[in-house]
């Protein structure tokens, strides 16, 4: 969306603080040994608290309130009897509703001890993040995003998965502009205009390069196995520095 009114500005703040502490209360929350409709519980009573909605559950019918994606899963995971283990690639994405607003955000983490050496992984997909958030102001082109992203990925020796990608957000969980890749597209001709909202998403692993859809119809996996990962922001463009909506997330 683009931002025309102070209430808009108001509402997009509102329900992206909701869900930044929403993946922040969750991330605090995960345990060994509980499993991922567990941890999605606890962040359902979140979100109910404050009165928002599972944005993938109002928009797409999603089986659950956040999603929940485990070591090659790259999102979309469902929450399950799945038992969360020593070391695990744990991503929490958290998008909900609330007055008609709708924000977007994520984070991968490494559960308990590292004993599987993933937080360089982790570490480099925020890094990517935030590098790429900077370069974004009204006029610059979209694909600069992209552009950061692999750089930083390919320069610490990871992949990034091309198949997904950060969009548009706030008046609906996916708008336009769609596909703000984890590349560059040359052809990609699109610039940030002043004033809209985005969702910036990384998608980094250590192997694949793209994702598969998995039998239970939602997960998406890396098309080669290994580690996956991905953090988000909803981010608000300006003629200067972008504001991070979600910021309270801890990313
Ligand atoms: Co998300
Ligand atoms: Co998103």
């Amino acid at each position: 969306m683009i931002i025309q009114t102070e209430e808009e500005l108001r509402g997009i703040q509102e329900i992206s603080n909701i869900v930044a502490i929403t993946v922040k209360k969750m991330r605090g929350y995960a345990r060994i040994g509980m499993t991922t409709k567990e941890l999605d519980d606890f962040g359902a009573d979140v979100l109910k608290k404050y009165g928002a909605n599972s944005a993938p559950f109002v928009t797409y019918k999603f089986p659950g309130w956040t999603c929940i994606s485990i070591n090659n899963e790259m999102a979309h995971g469902i929450p399950s009897s799945r038992v969360l283990k020593e070391g695990d690639l744990v991503n929490i994405d958290v998008s909900a509703e609330l007055n008609g607003f709708y924000s977007d955000s994520g984070a991968s983490f490494v559960l308990g001890e590292d004993i599987n050496k993933k937080q360089a992984l982790v570490d480099a997909s925020i890094e990517a993040l935030h590098k790429a958030i900077s370069t974004i102001r009204s006029g610059i082109k979209i694909s600069e995003v992209g552009r950061t992203i692999e750089r930083i990925a390919k320069g610490k020796g990871y992949k990034v998965i091309k198949n997904l990608g950060g969009h548009g957000v706030g008046k609906c969980l996916h708008e336009e502009p769609d596909c703000i890749l984890n590349y560059c597209d040359r052809h990609d001709r699109r610039r940030f205009r002043k004033n809209s909202v985005v969702a910036i998403e990384t998608f980094l692993a250590t192997d694949s390069t793209l994702v598969d859809t998995a039998i239970d119809g939602w997960t998406l996996v890396g098309n080669k196995g290994g580690l996956c990962v991905q953090h988000e922001h909803t981010v608000l463009v300006t003629s200067d520095k972008p504001v991070i909506l979600t910021a309270k997330n801890g990313i």
